[in-house]
């Protein structure tokens, strides 16, 4: 039998209660061993529940118990997970966690650490919620040079454009149902503003390239400025605007950025919808492959947590390898990065497109909204984000931009 610890009862640690409940055969048949909630750490009591006779309120009860072998951390936030994950780490406990603001700031030191004790530190569930996207990455595409990881990996954000593209609502109605459905925090900022989707790429792209990518150096922009006239636009256009994550590597240069795209009806993420996520890879030698699924929720997020103790469970004794240096790769200032823009412009259409010719150089297409008399929109050209800026400066009247995948 192997004892496990989960430290947090919130969505996610009742999530795996609830799973490992759920489907004790086949997980212990997987694991080759009886995996067993001896403890659950929270700071509330939660009585009548199935954890009430092993609740703990300290985590002292769980580093001092030698019989713990693995430690499921599903609270949230840096602190007191780090030093509770730390503590595990150098105790020898295996760490399983679904912590991404934990990850992206410290896995390089938690992966050193767990190599050193020869134990794992596995974070399925940190990125992608149900969906495989770890492992793939650092068990199955060993063969490719990963050259580019582009998607969707916030759940909240792309329910909220999907109700924004399929309902016509506006920003503010499609947050408060994403509220309410309990998809979006009361304070929504780390998915609207693309925090969570920031730390998720900063994590896959340190995987697929083997140096840090610093979070914070990852140009992040949300999605709070998007209204129901450029979804309206890019309705009109046969795209979808999403929120995409995405890194790429061009000879020696790496770029990481997080902003929303106008996604055209051929790419295979314009239909990805509501919480689902996905991610698309490129490898040199594989091509083209793409992870779709839940990206966020209860049970698909406790399933990818759970499927990380099955791991620890099989290599027990052993470290499972995960490249992740603590060298810093350093990203390429995105005013390099090239796009085309689609730009909405105030006035009419007859009075102002030779101004912006003159300021963008050539334009790719037009495009005029029945009901907004008053605007008119531009595609443009290929150019860096460098020379748009440049030439937008020149322009009177630009109401948004929005760049195009
Ligand atoms: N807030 C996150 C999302 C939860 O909406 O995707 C899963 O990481």
């Amino acid at each position: 039998m192997v004892n496990i610890a989960v430290l947090g009862y919130g969505t996610v640690g009742s999530g795996v209660v609830e799973v490992i409940n759920t489907n004790p055969e086949c997980i212990n048949l997987r694991a080759g061993d009886e995996i067993n909630i001896k403890y659950v750490l929270d700071l509330r009591e939660f009585p009548g529940s199935p954890i009430e006779n092993i609740l703990v309120h300290d985590f002292d009860t769980i580093i001092k118990d030698d019989t713990v072998s693995i430690v499921v951390e599903v609270m949230g936030g840096v602190e007191p997970a780090y030093t509770f994950v730390k503590q595990s780490l150098l105790a020898g406990k295996h760490v399983c966690t679904s912590n991404k603001e934990l990850v992206a700031k410290h896995g390089p030191e938690l992966l050193t650490i767990a190599r050193e004790k020869n134990i794992n530190f596995l974070f399925e569930a940190s990125v992608g919620g149900g969906i495989p996207i770890i492992r793939p990455l650092t068990s199955s595409l060993t063969a490719d040079e990963i050259i580019e990881i582009s998607g969707i990996l916030n759940g909240t954000t792309n329910y909220i454009l999907s109700k924004m593209t399929d309902e016509g609502w506006d920003f503010d109605k499609a947050l408060e149902k994403a509220q309410a459905l309990g998809y979006a925090e009361r304070n929504p900022e780390a998915d609207i503003e693309g925090y969570d989707a920031c730390r998720k790429i900063a994590i896959l792209s340190s995987l697929a390239f083997n140096d840090n990518v610093d979070f914070e150096d990852i140009y992040t922009e949300g999605i709070s400025s998007i209204t129901a006239m450029d979804v309206a636009y890019a309705k009109k256009l046969d795209m979808a605007i999403k929120l995409l994550a995405s890194s790429k590597k061009e000879d020696d240069n790496f770029y990481a950025m997080v902003a929303p795209f106008l996604v055209n009806e051929s790419n295979p993420l314009h239909a990805v919808n509501g919480v689902f996520n996905g991610i698309f890879v490129k490898g040199n030698v594989i091509g083209d492959i793409m992870f779709y699924g839940s990206g966020a929720g209860k049970l698909p997020t406790a399933s990818a947590v759970v499927s990380d103790v099955v791991d620890c469970v099989k290599h027990i004794n052993t470290n499972i390898s995960i490249i992740w240096s603590s060298k810093k790769l350093p990203l390429t200032n995105i005013d390099e990065a090239v796009f085309r823009y689609f730009v909405r412009i105030e006035g009419r259409k007859a009075n102002r497109l030779k101004d912006v010719t003159d300021a963008f150089g050539s334009i790719e297409e037009v495009v005029e909204l029945e009901g907004a008399p008053d605007e008119f929109g531009v595609i443009t050209d290929l150019t860096s984000e460098k020379n748009f800026k440049e030439r937008a400066k020149k322009l009177d009247g630009i109401i948004s931009r929005i760049r195009i995948k």
